[in-house]
């Protein structure tokens, strides 16, 4: 016996029936908002992960899955979205404004745990060519609502400014400062990132109650980035959306600037994680060999804490189980499923040759709402059904099955 990898996991039936909702309400969400879907290379060259995420970050220090092909390049299976986008919106021309959904598996060799899994999944969105706050607006609010959409609870948004590079290259330097006073106290991680990457530090669980007294990037924004925040928190309170200042949320990516977030539920509040985050990453595309900026902002949410957080919901699985009695009238019954099919109803059946007493276990088991029972009514255009919640039945013009679904 052969069994999956560690931290892998297969997502099988009724486990499923949750990710096929939350995948749905995500493309019915990015084409309300039109954000085309953007497919995306699993497999991507090493160098652009390492520009572009960032060579000090613990994702590619330490999580990425690296190895070298059988032309002899150093390949990568992706560990997030937003590197392969720019590279592509770069790729395809870009030029103007693209607005891109993605959906699928991420890879990064973690310590596994609930939530936190070596593959895992996101969906994504990515505002490329716009560095107006509206685009900022738009992502945050896209994110929560796909929250509300999906019933989970407590659901709490984070969102900070880390200014931009001008802003962050002083700041960095009195944040350094700063450490290097405290570094005696700070676990020996965080010491060792004083020099290469400092602001991480900021967010460390570990070293929380040193650095409360460390100075915050909001105090330190240039004029710009400071009218940017004021414009994205402006634009979110007009649309009612609900949010925490979290003057030491920095990310755990290098190519942010000025706006980032995390989304926060109660229902998932595993190791305090995310369900999702994202920011403004203006730097990006230059980091990743652009010759001019391109402004753009996005989100990523992982599926797995998405769905761990999620409400069960009594929603039957299907709408209608069609049982045999008997094989005679199989030919026009296939035909009638067809045509319940072709009205939108999702419908199974197992087309005969088995008791009826089977098919009504199977009926039971399907999850569907009603059970309709092809018999000798049929020759009177009639089928015996039953509601399978509450045992009510009849006998129903086969014309007003659909009907009788939807009462
Ligand atoms: P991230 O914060 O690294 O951002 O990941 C986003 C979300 O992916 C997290 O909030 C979490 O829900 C989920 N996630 C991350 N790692 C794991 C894991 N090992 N197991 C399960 N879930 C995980 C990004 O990836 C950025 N690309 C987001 C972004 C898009 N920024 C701009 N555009």
């Amino acid at each position: 016996m052969i069994s999956r990898l560690k931290g892998t996991d297969d997502i099988l039936p009724p486990e499923s029936a949750r990710w096929r909702r939350l995948l749905r309400a995500f493309d019915d969400l990015a084409a309300r908002y039109g954000y085309d879907l953007a497919l995306m290379p699993v497999l991507e060259s090493t160098e652009l992960f390492a520009r572009g995420v960032g060579a000090a970050t613990e994702v590619v220090e330490k999580q990425m899955y690296t190895f070298i092909d059988q032309g002899g390049r150093s390949v990568t299976l992706r560990p997030e979205f937003t590197a392969g986008m720019v590279r592509a919106y770069l790729e395809s021309g870009g030029a103007g404004f693209m607005k891109l959904s993605a959906a699928g598996p991420q890879f990064r060799y973690e310590q596994p745990q609930k939530g936190r899994r070596r593959q895992f999944y996101q969906v994504d969105l990515e505002y490329l060519g716009d560095p107006e706050a509206r685009a900022d607006i738009e992502i945050i609010e896209m994110s929560c609502r796909l929250l509300a959409e999906l019933g989970v609870p407590g659901v709490t948004l984070h969102i900070n400014s880390i200014g931009d590079a001008a802003d962050r290259s002083v700041y960095r330097e009195l944040l350094r400062d700063f450490l290097h006073g405290v570094a005696g106290e700070l676990s020996l991680d965080s010491r060792r990132r004083i020099d290469d990457n400092p602001l991480r530090i900021l967010d460390s669980k570990a070293d929380a109650a040193v650095v409360a007294a460390a100075p915050v990037p909001l105090d330190h924004l240039g004029a710009e980035a400071t009218a940017h925040f004021a414009a994205v928190r402006f634009g979110l309170d007009a649309l009612g959306v609900t949010y925490e200042i979290a003057p030491r949320l920095v990310r755990g990516l290098d190519y942010y600037n000025r706006t980032v977030f995390e989304l926060f539920s109660s229902a998932f509040a595993a190791a305090q994680s995310s369900l999702g985050g994202g920011g403004r990453y203006d730097p990006l595309g230059e980091l990743i060999g652009s010759r001019r900026p391109i402004p753009a902002v996005g989100v990523a949410l992982g599926c797995e804490r998405i769905v761990a957080a999620m409400p069960e919901t009594r929603e039957p699985r299907l709408d209608l189980f069609v049982a045999m009695a008997g094989d005679a009238r199989t030919a026009e019954a296939a035909a009638w499923v067809r045509r319940l099919r072709d009205a939108g109803l999702r419908v199974d059946w197992e087309g005969g040759g088995r008791s009826l007493k089977a098919q009504f276990k199977a009926a039971d088991r399907s999850g569907a709402r009603g059970v309709a029972i092809v018999g000798d009514e049929w020759d009177a255009g009639e089928v015996r059904v039953k509601d399978l919640a509450t045992g009510e039945e009849a006998a129903l013009d086969i014309e007003e099955v659909g009907e009788w679904l939807h009462r």
